[in-house]
């Protein structure tokens, strides 16, 4: 469980034709799916991270929800995530930066992916949690990431980008409590996702997703399975809520939101008209309740007692609610 198997390995070294000197792990995959590990190739100073997936289809889910339509989403997801490396990460720049994948391979439901290793890079701090400053670091990537594909419509990745999204998480809904929440699910939903200003999401934009540099004042970003289409704000309402504590969001979500905003005006592409992008902010920036109440709507079902359900995710899915009937 959790380990580095002799046929990952001969894997690597048949895609990279290199020998494989040593390994270390980074962590197992979901529900022990394969392993991210990095790698030392014989004659090549630079490691490499290998993300493979080795599936298996007995394994049983820590919450028991285990089911074929689990499995099949996970496998699309990674699926998915080759699909962004070889296509889209190529059109990222420093400003939202993401690893260059150097290989890749599928055979069946496994798959593999070579990268770049960001330690290598100077991406070497990981945090749990951030400070104000720190998160603002993300919030620049996100909204980098978000201004590039503005308006991109890619029929490769999900069409709804997050893993939480209502169409594929219909079992969480059904075991939701009676109440507006789950009443109102799909038109929270439709009202998130028929947005005339759609983006690419990152979809997993969880602190734990981001790389940093020693000083906390660059990031990079992995993860790419739930990459797909939406407005930018869900990643901003996700990542915002993994990241600072409930004091901080508390009292600066306004702030944050305002430098999102800010660096998404700078970067969003010069062939958009100023009235056009300040159509889309605004719009964009009446979404954020509805992304909480989405996410909201999700833990519930999945996961009652989360940590993440608080009083604050409380207050703004009421106030998407209170919208909703005016
Ligand atoms: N290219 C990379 N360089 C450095 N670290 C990486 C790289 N890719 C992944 N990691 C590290 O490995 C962790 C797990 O990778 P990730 O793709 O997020 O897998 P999972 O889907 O299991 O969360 C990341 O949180 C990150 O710390
Ligand atoms: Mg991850």
């Amino acid at each position: 469980m959790g380990l580095i198997t002799p046929e990952q390995i001969t894997w690597v070294e048949r895609i990279t034709g290199r020998p494989v000197e040593n390994t270390s792990l980074i962590q197992s995959l979901w529900n022990d799916y394969g392993a991210c590990f990095r790698a030392k190739l014989v004659n090549i100073d630079a490691p490499v991270v290998v993300k493979c997936v080795t599936p298996n289809p007995e394994a049983k889910h820590p919450r028991g929800w285990q089911s074929n339509h689990g499995h099949n989403r996970k496998v699309r997801s990674f699926q998915i995530e080759q699909y962004f490396y070889g296509n889209l990460q190529p059109l990222t720049h420093l400003n939202c930066q993401v690893p260059r994948s150097l290989y890749a391979d599928t055979d069946g439901d496994a798959s593999l992916l070579v990268l770049e290793d960001l330690d290598h890079l100077g991406f070497t701090a990981r945090r749990n949690t951030l400070s104000l400053s720190e998160a603002c670091v993300v919030l620049k990537w996100l909204a980098n990431f978000h201004a590039l594909f503005i308006n991109t419509r890619d029929t490769s990745v999900w069409p709804q980008g997050g893993y939480w999204h209502l169409a594929t998480r219909q079992a969480e809904l059904q075991a939701m409590e009676d109440g507006p929440l789950k009443k109102n699910a799909k038109v929270i939903s439709d009202r998130l996702h028929n947005t005339p200003y759609s983006t690419i999401l990152h979809g997993d934009a969880k602190v734990a997703n981001f790389c940093f540099n020693q000083c906390m004042t660059q990031c990079a970003a992995v993860d790419f399975q739930y990459v797909g289409q939406g407005p930018g704000i869900i990643d901003v309402a996700y990542f915002l809520g993994s990241a600072l504590s409930e004091k901080d969001l508390d009292e600066s979500t306004d702030f944050c939101l305002d430098r999102y905003f800010e660096w998404l005006g700078q970067a969003l592409p010069e062939t958009m008209s100023q009235g056009e992008k300040e159509t889309l902010i605004s719009q964009w920036r009446a979404l954020y309740v509805f992304a909480c109440a989405d996410f909201h709507r999700f833990l519930a079902g999945w996961s009652p007692e989360h940590w993440k359900i608080n009083s604050l995710i409380a207050q703004q899915t009421q106030q998407a609610l209170n919208q909703l009937n005016k």
